[in-house]
């Protein structure tokens, strides 16, 4: 081909590029501006209730669940009182629901089925879909447990902190909206209108389910990878993988102390070790059984 010819060819495919270009920037801003977005929409949830205990043992039983197995303080803050749960340009700050009855907490206001509506199907009072809450997993929570962990909530000391709300960039906004971030608004995928799931049966498949191990684990426990940026693989923990030899007591030894078989540190960013560490032994040891039985 002679030069001028080359030169018309690239002057071609650079027009085709650019107008394929425009047609897609077209698409998205139309879809972003007509199409209800899983962030903005409005979630029609009927009202449920559940019946909140006030003996001290339930009350326990939900601070248990708090800090522990469904590891609420891990985003909500030690003192439950919100904190900065994540800070990045691209992303945002994160500042997370003062869950108490202080100034700026939702506590005092709250009444049991605003609980229940954000913990079985993740939205807001306002009707919003809440974002990076894993209700998938708080769903499976029996009506004994919820109802502790709300009698719990409603104990808690008041902490004054006003700082709450979410303040993402625009950019992280259209990539939710555009459904190019993953299930971040987890009220999405739930049919509101059915009753709840019911709780599994097995002790340690409910620690596995309200504990959220699947979130990073893979749906059948057999490796997988977390949202956070820059996690490493989280390991395959059925007896196909190399837990089976290592055995029950290296296990709850890794949980507790937060380190892989081979002996390095987990990063608590990538896996809330510091939470599941104040597992009971029996719930550890009840955790290990089910995951022996799975088929891997
Ligand atoms: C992975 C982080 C994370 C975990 C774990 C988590 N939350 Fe949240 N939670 C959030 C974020 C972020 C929001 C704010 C969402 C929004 O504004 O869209 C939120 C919102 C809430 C709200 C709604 C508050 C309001 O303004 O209406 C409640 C209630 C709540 N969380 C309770 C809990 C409880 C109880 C647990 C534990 C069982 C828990 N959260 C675990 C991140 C988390
Ligand atoms: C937020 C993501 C996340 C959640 C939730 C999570 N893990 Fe992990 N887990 C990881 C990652 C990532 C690693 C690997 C860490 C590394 O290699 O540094 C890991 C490592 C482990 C290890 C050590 C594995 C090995 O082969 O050495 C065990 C055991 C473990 N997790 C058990 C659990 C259990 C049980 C649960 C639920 C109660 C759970 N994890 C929940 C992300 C997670």
């Amino acid at each position: 081909m002679t030069q001028t010819g080359v030169r018309r060819v690239l002057r071609r495919i650079g027009f085709a590029a650019a107008v394929l270009l425009a047609l897609a920037a077209a698409a998205i801003a139309l879809r972003l501006a007509f199409w209800p977005s899983a962030r903005t929409r409005h979630y029609d949830v009927p009202r449920a209730t559940v019946d909140v205990p006030v003996d001290p043992a339930a009350i326990a039983r939900g601070g248990h669940l708090a800090a522990s197995v469904a590891a609420c303080t891990i985003c909500h803050g030690d003192d439950l009182g919100g904190r900065l749960a994540f800070d990045d340009p691209l992303l945002g700050q994160g500042y997370t629901p003062n869950l108490t009855r202080g100034r700026g907490g939702i506590a005092a206001s709250y009444d049991v089925a605003d609980w229940v509506r954000a913990l079985r199907d993740g939205v807001g009072r306002d009707g919003r879909g809440l974002l990076f809450m894993p209700v998938d997993h708080y769903r499976h929570l029996s009506d004994a447990d919820l109802g502790a962990l709300i009698a719990y909530f409603r104990s808690l000391p008041p902490v004054d902190n006003e700082r709450t709300a979410l303040a993402l960039t625009p950019i992280a906004k259209a990539l939710i909206d555009l459904g190019l971030s993953g299930d971040v608004v987890r009220a999405a995928t739930i049919d509101h209108r059915a009753p709840p799931p019911r709780p599994p049966r097995d002790a340690g498949a409910y620690l596995v389910e309200i504990g959220g191990c699947t979130f990073c684990h893979g749906t059948s426990l057999t490796g997988g990878r977390g949202l956070e940026p820059g996690a490493p693989r989280a390991p395959d923990l059925t007896r196909r993988g190399r837990w089976r030899q290592a055995g029950e007591a290296a296990f709850i030894a890794a949980m507790r102390g937060g380190v892989t078989l081979d002996g390095r540190a987990i990063d608590p960013r990538y896996m809330p070790w510091q939470a599941y560490r104040r597992m009971t032994d029996e719930e550890l040891r009840a955790v290990w059984s089910y995951l022996q039985r799975l088929p891997g």
